[in-house]
């Protein structure tokens, strides 16, 4: 039942520019904004490509000086975001432009932060209540997704892991916000077929959990439905025969699920975590294995919200099993595994795995409770 004699805080996001060609705008805008020393951030794959060798290049032809910090891990870690924050100020930089996908712009939003805020940084941790910490100015800071699936553009958090024992941890403050996303669904034309498919898994989990997830949120739940819409009826083209139109819808689906998910996520994003701190798992696959069995663990009592996905997923049946028929084969269409023990996990990892989940931040908002146990059969259940 919901309580409407609750007030809520609703948190909508910054200037977007979207649309083909949207990046032309970058040096124009730095200029507009009296910046002219930006420390681009990404990660060493994307910074051999084409795209951003010509993002740096107009930049340069601007007179900009320009920096590139892009020695990061594909699950990004503290020392990364310490080595990015001593670049900055050892090149005396001005504004941080995160350019990639989630890892990228997640290190280089921590970066923003760690430029003037000096304790452990993980002393800024949200989940010890962190954020009031941050009390400092922060650099000017952009965003430009090249993957559509984490949506962390529009974040205003990050998700960095302890060196040591890779465990997440999320550093989140409202200043965090970009100033400005430049979203240009032309960065991702040539993102590969298994990374479009699995970050676009990720940002279908987003719109879904955030759908369902507790609490009155009718603004995200609109958001979220239409973002489901988006991405089922695209994923597979822009996957298999990539086209403008389908990378456009990709892009702006999986910004939504990210303005989606500030009202919650859940037990799917919960079970995918530690696959990540574990085994390395790609956030985006491990998301994908473990959608359709999150999703079976909460339709029941829910139907009413997953007839409302189904016929956004313009399905012939609206049950819940209908949804995860559909989900399987939707990774089988994707060529993205259906069963955990192909990704490498093994009988021995799941009572560690099964910790590590129920001590995640996503399920609280999950709309029914989940117990370790209930963590544990769903490993089991997806093995
Ligand atoms: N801040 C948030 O709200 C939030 C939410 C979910 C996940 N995350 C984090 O985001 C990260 C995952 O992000 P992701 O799924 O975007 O993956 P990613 O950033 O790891 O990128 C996936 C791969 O695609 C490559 N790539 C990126 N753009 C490309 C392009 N245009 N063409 C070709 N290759 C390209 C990258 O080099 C990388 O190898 C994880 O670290 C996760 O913890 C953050
Ligand atoms: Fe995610």
């Amino acid at each position: 039942m919901t309580d409407f004699n609750t007030v809520r805080q609703y948190n909508f996001p910054t200037t977007i520019r979207f649309g083909a060609g949207a990046i032309k705008e970058l040096p124009d805008h730095l200029i507009a904004n009296g910046l002219s020393k930006p420390l681009l951030v990404t990660d060493p794959m994307v910074s051999g490509l084409d795209f951003f060798t010509a993002i740096k290049n107009s930049l340069v032809a601007k007179s900009l000086s320009v920096e590139v910090f892009s020695d990061i891990h594909k699950n990004p870690v503290k020392s990364d975001v310490l080595k990015g924050g001593e670049i900055y100020n050892l090149t005396d930089r001005d504004c941080i432009i995160g350019i990639g996908g989630g890892a990228a712009m997640d290190v280089a939003r921590a970066i923003t932060l760690r430029i003037n805020h000096h304790r452990d940084l993980f002393d800024y941790d949200d989940l010890i209540g962190g954020d009031k910490y941050v009390t400092e100015e922060v650099p000017y800071f952009i965003t430009v997704p090249t993957t559509s699936g984490t949506g962390s553009e529009v974040g205003r958090s990050a998700i960095i892991s302890e060196d040591d024992t890779h465990r997440k941890r999320i550093l989140f403050a409202p200043k965090l916000l970009a100033k400005i996303v430049f979203a240009d669904p032309l960065l991702t034309m040539q993102l590969p077929p298994f990374v479009t498919a699995a970050t676009g898994m990720d940002a279908l989990t987003h719109n879904m959990e955030a759908f369902i997830a507790k609490g009155f949120h009718p603004m995200a739940e609109g958001i979220a439905l239409e973002g489901i819409r988006l991405i089922n009826e695209s994923i597979i083209k822009a996957t298999l025969e990539p086209d403008l139109e389908s990378r456009s819808k990709m892009m702006i689906g999986s910004l939504m699920g990210a303005v989606a998910f500030q009202k919650g996520l859940g037990v799917v994003h919960s079970l995918a975590h530690p696959l990540s701190s574990l085994l390395d798992t790609h956030h985006g696959l491990a998301n994908a294995v473990n959608l359709p069995y999150g999703m079976r663990f909460n339709a029941p009592g829910l139907e009413e919200q997953f007839k409302r996905m189904a016929i956004a997923m313009d399905l012939t049946g609206t049950t819940g099993e209908d949804i995860v028929n559909h989900l399987f084969a939707l990774n089988k269409k994707l060529g993205l595994p259906t069963k955990l023990s192909e990704i490498g996990v093994k009988a021995e990892h799941i009572e560690s795995l099964s910790d590590l989940a129920f001590a995640d931040f996503c399920h609280p908002s999950n709309p029914k409770p989940v117990t370790r146990n209930d963590f544990q059969k769903l490993y089991l259940e997806a093995l």
